[in-house]
Protein backbone atom coordinates (compact mmCIF):
# COMPACT_ATOMS: atom_id res chain seq x y z
CA UNK A 1 0.00 0.00 0.00
CA UNK A 2 1.64 3.37 -1.14
CA UNK A 3 0.96 5.99 1.26
CA UNK A 4 1.37 10.03 1.91
CA UNK A 5 1.05 11.90 4.82
CA UNK A 6 0.85 15.85 3.96
CA UNK A 7 0.62 18.24 6.43
CA UNK A 8 -0.05 22.05 7.31
CA UNK A 9 1.44 23.02 10.58
CA UNK A 10 2.63 26.72 11.77
CA UNK A 11 4.33 26.40 15.03
CA UNK A 12 5.47 22.83 14.58
CA UNK A 13 3.20 20.78 16.70
CA UNK A 14 1.46 19.24 14.28
CA UNK A 15 4.55 18.28 11.92
CA UNK A 16 6.25 16.75 14.96
CA UNK A 17 2.88 14.38 15.13
CA UNK A 18 2.91 14.17 11.27
CA UNK A 19 6.36 12.96 11.65
CA UNK A 20 5.05 10.24 13.76
CA UNK A 21 2.55 9.40 11.59
CA UNK A 22 4.42 8.42 8.60
CA UNK A 23 6.77 6.58 10.64
CA UNK A 24 4.05 4.27 11.82
CA UNK A 25 3.01 3.82 8.62
CA UNK A 26 6.30 3.83 6.49
CA UNK A 27 9.76 3.66 8.56
CA UNK A 28 11.47 5.15 5.54
CA UNK A 29 8.50 8.11 4.93
CA UNK A 30 8.99 11.60 5.43
CA UNK A 31 5.63 14.19 6.14
CA UNK A 32 5.51 16.51 2.51
CA UNK A 33 4.53 20.07 3.84
CA UNK A 34 1.33 20.84 2.02
CA UNK A 35 2.79 23.98 0.71
CA UNK A 36 4.76 21.79 -1.48
CA UNK A 37 1.14 20.77 -2.98
CA UNK A 38 2.37 17.08 -3.62
CA UNK A 39 0.49 15.21 -6.58
CA UNK A 40 -1.01 12.38 -4.85
CA UNK A 41 -2.70 10.27 -7.32
CA UNK A 42 -0.13 7.36 -6.93
CA UNK A 43 -0.91 6.90 -3.59
CA UNK A 44 -3.79 4.11 -2.06
CA UNK A 45 -4.10 6.00 1.46
CA UNK A 46 -3.69 10.10 1.64
CA UNK A 47 -3.23 10.86 5.72
CA UNK A 48 -3.64 14.81 6.09
CA UNK A 49 -2.87 16.84 9.06
CA UNK A 50 -3.43 20.22 9.94
CA UNK A 51 -3.70 22.58 12.97
CA UNK A 52 -6.83 23.91 14.28
CA UNK A 53 -7.67 27.39 13.46
CA UNK A 54 -11.45 28.46 14.36
CA UNK A 55 -12.70 24.75 14.83
CA UNK A 56 -11.51 23.09 11.69
CA UNK A 57 -9.03 22.91 9.36
CA UNK A 58 -6.41 25.93 8.23
CA UNK A 59 -7.26 27.40 5.22
CA UNK A 60 -4.27 25.51 3.42
CA UNK A 61 -5.57 21.74 4.62
CA UNK A 62 -9.07 22.72 3.78
CA UNK A 63 -7.94 24.10 0.33
CA UNK A 64 -5.86 20.87 -0.43
CA UNK A 65 -8.43 18.21 1.38
CA UNK A 66 -11.56 20.01 -0.95
CA UNK A 67 -9.54 19.10 -4.47
CA UNK A 68 -9.23 14.85 -3.40
CA UNK A 69 -11.25 12.90 -5.66
CA UNK A 70 -12.09 8.78 -5.02
CA UNK A 71 -9.16 8.60 -2.67
CA UNK A 72 -8.86 6.74 0.23
CA UNK A 73 -8.19 9.26 3.35
CA UNK A 74 -7.24 9.72 7.08
CA UNK A 75 -6.74 12.90 9.14
CA UNK A 76 -5.13 13.63 11.95
CA UNK A 77 -4.94 17.87 13.86
CA UNK A 78 -3.64 19.62 16.84
CA UNK A 79 -5.09 21.87 18.74
CA UNK A 80 -5.58 24.21 21.94
CA UNK A 81 -8.25 22.74 23.44
CA UNK A 82 -8.19 19.13 25.09
CA UNK A 83 -8.14 16.09 22.52
CA UNK A 84 -11.37 14.66 24.41
CA UNK A 85 -13.36 17.60 24.58
CA UNK A 86 -16.77 18.34 22.44
CA UNK A 87 -14.74 20.90 20.71
CA UNK A 88 -11.77 18.71 19.40
CA UNK A 89 -14.75 15.63 18.22
CA UNK A 90 -16.45 18.99 16.33
CA UNK A 91 -13.44 19.94 14.95
CA UNK A 92 -12.30 16.53 13.53
CA UNK A 93 -16.16 16.41 12.11
CA UNK A 94 -15.49 19.66 10.32
CA UNK A 95 -12.59 18.60 8.73
CA UNK A 96 -14.35 15.38 7.27
CA UNK A 97 -17.06 17.55 5.71
CA UNK A 98 -14.73 19.20 3.74
CA UNK A 99 -13.87 16.29 1.71
CA UNK A 100 -15.48 15.50 -1.59
CA UNK A 101 -18.47 12.69 -1.49
CA UNK A 102 -16.39 10.11 -3.51
CA UNK A 103 -13.72 10.01 -0.50
CA UNK A 104 -13.41 7.25 1.52
CA UNK A 105 -12.60 8.57 5.16
CA UNK A 106 -11.04 5.80 7.10
CA UNK A 107 -9.50 7.52 10.71
CA UNK A 108 -8.96 10.62 12.47
CA UNK A 109 -6.81 11.04 15.29
CA UNK A 110 -5.92 14.61 17.35
CA UNK A 111 -4.51 15.44 20.02
CA UNK A 112 -3.82 18.72 22.19
CA UNK A 113 -0.67 21.05 20.84
CA UNK A 114 0.61 24.21 22.34
CA UNK A 115 -0.38 27.46 21.81
CA UNK A 116 1.73 29.75 21.01
CA UNK A 117 2.64 32.49 23.51
CA UNK A 118 2.21 35.04 21.01
CA UNK A 119 -1.67 33.95 20.04
CA UNK A 120 -2.45 33.79 23.83
CA UNK A 121 -1.05 37.48 24.89
CA UNK A 122 -3.47 38.39 21.64
CA UNK A 123 -6.32 36.52 23.06
CA UNK A 124 -5.35 37.77 26.68
CA UNK A 125 -5.61 41.50 24.76
CA UNK A 126 -8.66 40.84 22.63
CA UNK A 127 -11.11 39.41 25.05
CA UNK A 128 -11.74 41.90 28.18
CA UNK A 129 -12.62 40.29 31.12
CA UNK A 130 -16.73 39.08 30.61
CA UNK A 131 -16.14 38.29 26.91
CA UNK A 132 -17.31 34.65 26.77
CA UNK A 133 -13.70 34.19 25.36
CA UNK A 134 -12.12 36.09 28.30
CA UNK A 135 -9.03 34.39 30.25
CA UNK A 136 -10.24 32.43 32.56
CA UNK A 137 -8.94 30.03 35.41
CA UNK A 138 -10.26 27.21 33.20
CA UNK A 139 -8.92 28.50 30.03
CA UNK A 140 -5.27 29.32 31.65
CA UNK A 141 -4.91 25.80 33.24
CA UNK A 142 -5.91 24.29 29.66
CA UNK A 143 -3.26 26.47 27.87
CA UNK A 144 -0.76 25.37 30.40
CA UNK A 145 -1.74 22.13 30.51
CA UNK A 146 -1.24 22.23 26.75
CA UNK A 147 2.49 23.93 26.81
CA UNK A 148 4.08 20.52 26.65
CA UNK A 149 2.27 18.87 23.85
CA UNK A 150 2.31 17.19 21.47
CA UNK A 151 4.41 15.25 24.48
CA UNK A 152 6.01 11.39 23.68
CA UNK A 153 2.51 9.73 24.87
CA UNK A 154 0.94 11.84 21.97
CA UNK A 155 3.73 10.79 19.53
CA UNK A 156 3.12 7.28 20.69
CA UNK A 157 -0.47 7.31 20.17
CA UNK A 158 -0.63 8.77 16.78
CA UNK A 159 1.78 5.75 15.72
CA UNK A 160 -0.03 3.18 17.35
CA UNK A 161 -3.37 4.64 16.10
CA UNK A 162 -1.87 5.05 12.21
CA UNK A 163 -0.12 1.09 12.65
CA UNK A 164 -3.62 0.35 13.77
CA UNK A 165 -5.50 1.64 10.87
CA UNK A 166 -2.67 0.50 8.26
CA UNK A 167 -3.13 -2.95 9.45
CA UNK A 168 -7.50 -2.65 9.25
CA UNK A 169 -7.07 -1.03 5.35
CA UNK A 170 -4.16 -3.82 4.11
CA UNK A 171 -6.67 -6.88 5.26
CA UNK A 172 -9.68 -5.56 3.53
C1 LIG B 1 -5.35 31.79 14.64
C2 LIG B 1 -5.47 30.57 15.53
C3 LIG B 1 -6.71 29.97 15.67
C4 LIG B 1 -6.85 28.84 16.50
N1 LIG B 1 -8.09 28.26 16.64
C5 LIG B 1 -8.24 27.21 17.48
C6 LIG B 1 -9.52 26.64 17.69
O1 LIG B 1 -10.54 27.05 17.13
N2 LIG B 1 -9.63 25.62 18.58
C7 LIG B 1 -8.55 25.11 19.25
O2 LIG B 1 -8.72 24.19 20.05
N3 LIG B 1 -7.30 25.61 19.04
C8 LIG B 1 -7.12 26.63 18.17
N4 LIG B 1 -5.86 27.14 17.95
C9 LIG B 1 -4.69 26.47 18.56
C10 LIG B 1 -3.88 25.64 17.53
O3 LIG B 1 -4.74 24.81 16.76
C11 LIG B 1 -2.85 24.73 18.25
O4 LIG B 1 -1.97 25.50 19.01
C12 LIG B 1 -2.09 23.85 17.24
O5 LIG B 1 -1.43 22.83 17.96
C13 LIG B 1 -1.07 24.61 16.42
O6 LIG B 1 -0.45 23.68 15.55
P1 LIG B 1 0.88 23.98 14.73
O7 LIG B 1 2.00 24.14 15.75
O8 LIG B 1 1.07 22.77 13.88
O9 LIG B 1 0.68 25.22 13.94
C14 LIG B 1 -5.70 28.27 17.15
C15 LIG B 1 -4.45 28.89 16.98
C16 LIG B 1 -4.32 30.02 16.19
C17 LIG B 1 -2.96 30.64 16.02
Amino acid sequence: MKSIVVVSSRTGNTLKVAGAVAYALDESMEAVKVEENPDVSEYDLVVVGTWIDKGGADKKAAEFIKKLRDKRVAVFATLGAYADSEHAGKCIENIISLFDKSCDVVGSFICQGAVSQKMIDMMTKMFPAGHPHAMNEARIKRLADGKSHPDEKDLQNAREYFSALKASVLAQ
